[in-house]
């Protein structure tokens, strides 16, 4: 568990945190969401000690970090810099292996790992002999975060991440990094401005206004509670719309249902089961029906999603 007790953190006359308190529960995804300088770097760099708070405590396993060995502490922790920070005489295979070469892990264990992470953030393995300068803004971001992953470490901090990767990529990588995150349970604070990359990866989601938490909840939460004006203008009207990019048509089908056929006037559409629940209220609205059949990857029918299906399993909360 990560723990922020009332933490201030001045630089000179700014203040960037102010009495800020947050806890992040062991294997919780928390996303610190808030817009350009209101302070998600600033918690990042206090919890990794990169930089000492002005007042207030900072735990981690209800540990003061002022009495943690700061190499024991960033050993455990994997950090993604904001701003890439891959060490520019070291290649991409040497920029990712420097925690597991400091834990003295076997060369065989090292190469399988480097090319078990290049595969995970889609990038060939021959990108191996690069050198920072030689790769793309996307690119370096996904060294960082294969380094970040490295050694698999309990504790994961990854400030925008995925910031500067083109959107189909940055999907990928939120599926990905979704499904391992449902696998490996880590306690994750993840940063990012964007609300639909908040709503597909977050257990749990903190608005900050500057140098404040203004808000914190389950992306459901903040969909029917009444929330301050200001949360509301920034997670924006279609926020309900953007909920729907989290689920697959999967989760929520109705099972070998496709007894309404009627409700379709006509032709039957159909959606693939692993697309998402976005999509197929996109498709059902733009040919005015109603209901879907469900294929699989054969395009054999599985199973079938209704309007109310999408309202009931996601928006009355029964998927909470
Ligand atoms: N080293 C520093 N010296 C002085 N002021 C700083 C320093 N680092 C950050 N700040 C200020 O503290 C505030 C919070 O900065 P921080 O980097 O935490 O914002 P952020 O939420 O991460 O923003 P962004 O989304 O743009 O990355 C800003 O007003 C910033 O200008
Ligand atoms: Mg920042």
């Amino acid at each position: 568990m990560i723990e922020l007790k009332n933490v201030t953190k001045k630089y000179h006359d700014i203040t960037a945190l102010k009495n800020f308190t947050l806890q992040i529960p062991k294997g919780v995804l928390l996303v610190l969401l808030g817009p350009s300088g209101c302070g998600k770097s600033t918690v990042i760099k206090l919890i990794n000690h990169l930089i000492e708070p002005t007042s207030g405590e900072i735990y981690i396993n209800n540990k003061n970090i002022n009495e943690m060995n700061l190499i024991n502490l960033r050993r455990s922790i994997g950090y993604v810099i904001q701003s890439i920070g891959l060490f520019p005489h070291y290649n991409v295979y040497e920029n990712i292996i420097i925690v597991p070469r400091l834990l003295k892990w076997s060369k065989k264990d090292i190469d399988h790992r480097v090319d078990f992470l290049l595969d995970l953030v889609g990038l060939n393995r021959n990108y191996k002999n690069k050198f920072p300068f030689e790769l793309s803004g996307g690119e370096g971001q996904r060294v960082g975060v294969a380094r970040a992953l490295a050694a698999d470490p309990p504790i994961l901090l990854m400030d925008e991440p995925f910031g500067s990767v083109d959107p189909l990529n940055r999907e990928r990588l939120q599926k990905e990094f979704y499904k391992i995150q449902r696998e490996l349970k880590k306690t994750v604070l993840f940063v990012t401005h964007d609300v639909e990359e908040a709503i597909r990866l977050a257990d749990n989601i903190a608005v900050m206004k500057p140098g404040e938490l203004a808000s914190l909840g389950s992306p459901w939460d903040f969909v029917t509670d009444h929330r301050e004006e200001y949360v509301k203008e920034f997670l924006g009207g279609e926020y309900a719309l953007k909920l729907l990019t989290r689920f697959m048509v999967q989760d929520i089908m109705e099972q070998k249902n496709i007894k309404n056929k009627e409700y379709t006037r006509g032709r039957v559409l159909q959606v693939k089961k692993e697309n998402t629940v976005s999509s197929a209220l996109a498709l059902m609205i733009s040919k005015g029906i109603d209901f879907l059949e469900v294929v699989d990857e054969q395009e054999e029918i599985v199973g079938s999603i209704t309007f109310e299906d999408i309202l009931k399993n996601v928006f009355r909360g029964t998927r909470k």
